[in-house]
């Protein structure tokens, strides 16, 4: 693959890249915002895609034998994760399986635990459900984050939390969890009878001297309290076909979960979603290797010009994802006033701190996942655009 193709994403009904207008954004913007990847995907998937729209029917489907072996195979070859085909529930999306578990696990008004900042629509999906967002904020120390675990307990014991919801990797910390961190969040968690959500949707974009730890992996008795979402979405930039996987060995659990999606009347899976998500996870090891490799020279590129060109800026430290998050409070502008100068000014689209959580105040996300091209026009706008 080579990911220095630019690839001419306009007019194509990309919300990155066509979402100007409907989001009130400068028209010349640059976008390193949404969660998405300006790549190209595996070119075996859109072989096996062609072929299937060939075929020209397209009628109602479900998953073959074929599919739970892919997933399957991925996870224990990338993973180490050993699953069975009974315990994955195809979902469409990630977050409509943080939804899901939410109206199966927990009752209106109790309260749920999140880490902020963090990937936004965990609040969200805990409002629209009238339950109560609890939050553990993460505590930064210069460029790293990490947890403050008394806060973490006493959140859930004073609020009597009873699901907690990890983003693992963190999106938009950076941080890889270490194997420590995780078993004391669960254990806590265990003690307190809280049920967990671990959304480990990036758990593909993995830095050299980080290794990623699924979570209900690590300890026998995890199986009883923690639920795992995973999805081919954002590894192999599939997010349109909207297929993900919900992965518990608990029957009883699955049951209900899939009851909540059947209450909203959602059958059936999308095809094409299955077919992509199958040659993804059986083909696309090189793949995988590949693109987490030129994002981490997007990375090294990007940190050292920052800290040759644009010193007011700190770049946080960044183990895993491909969303770096940059602290520009040196600034000191308001939010408002920072986003009005990132858009109007150097013409560039970010997304705003501050909807991951009040402690995102001063900060952007970048969405790196491009070609270096493209990150190289941007820094040089910004440099300017701050110059000036
Ligand atoms: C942590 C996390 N979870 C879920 C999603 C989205 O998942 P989906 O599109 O499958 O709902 C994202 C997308 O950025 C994400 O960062």
């Amino acid at each position: 693959m080579n990911f220095e193709d630019k690839i001419n994403r306009k007019n194509t009904n990309s919300i990155k890249w066509d979402g100007h207008e409907k989001f009130n954004i400068h028209p010349d913007a640059i976008p390193l915002w949404v969660a998405d990847m300006d790549f190209r995907t595996l070119p075996e998937i859109t072989q096996a895609l062609n072929k299937q729209v060939e075929f020209g029917v397209y009628g109602y489907a479900f998953e073959p034998e074929s599919y739970f072996d892919s997933v399957i195979g991925w996870m224990k070859r990338r993973h180490q994760w050993n699953i069975q085909k009974e315990w994955i529930l195809t979902t469409p999306g990630v977050v409509s399986g943080v939804n899901a578990c939410i109206l199966a696990f927990t009752q209106e008004k109790d309260s749920i635990l999140i880490q902020e900042p963090v990937y936004h629509p965990f609040k969200n999906s805990i409002k629209y459900n009238k339950r109560i967002p609890i939050i553990n904020e993460l505590v930064r120390n210069n460029t790293h984050y990490s947890i403050d675990f008394n806060d973490f307990e006493n959140k859930i014991v004073e609020n009597n939390v009873k699901l907690f919801i990890l983003c693992s990797p963190h999106n938009p910390v950076g941080r890889v969890w270490l194997k420590e961190e995780l078993i004391q969040m669960a254990d806590i968690c265990h003690k307190h009878h809280v049920m967990i959500v671990s959304d480990e949707i990036h758990m593909d974009f993995i830095f050299k001297g980080y290794e990623h730890h699924v979570l209900v992996n690590l300890k026998p008795e995890y199986q009883d309290f923690v639920i795992t979402l995973v999805a081919p979405s954002k590894s192999f930039n599939l997010a349109a076909f909207k297929v993900s996987q919900l992965i518990t060995s608990n029957i009883d659990f699955k049951k209900r979960i899939e009851h909540e999606y059947e209450r909203l009347g959602f059958h059936g899976h999308n095809t094409f979603g299955l077919l992509a998500c199958e040659v993804a996870y059986r083909s696309g090891d090189q793949f995988m290797d590949d693109v987490v490799e030129y994002i981490y020279q997007n990375i090294v590129f990007i940190k050292k010009y920052v800290e040759e060109n644009l010193n007011q800026i700190k770049v946080m430290d960044i183990e895993g994802t491909y969303l770096l998050w940059l602290d520009m409070s040196a600034l000191n502008l308001d939010q408002k006033s920072l986003m009005e100068f990132l858009n109007q000014k150097a013409h560039l689209w970010f997304n705003d701190g501050s909807i991951f959580g009040e402690s995102g105040k001063g900060f952007v996300r970048m969405n790196c996942a491009t070609q270096r091209e493209i990150i190289k026009q941007a820094l040089d706008q910004l440099k300017n655009a701050m110059n000036q």
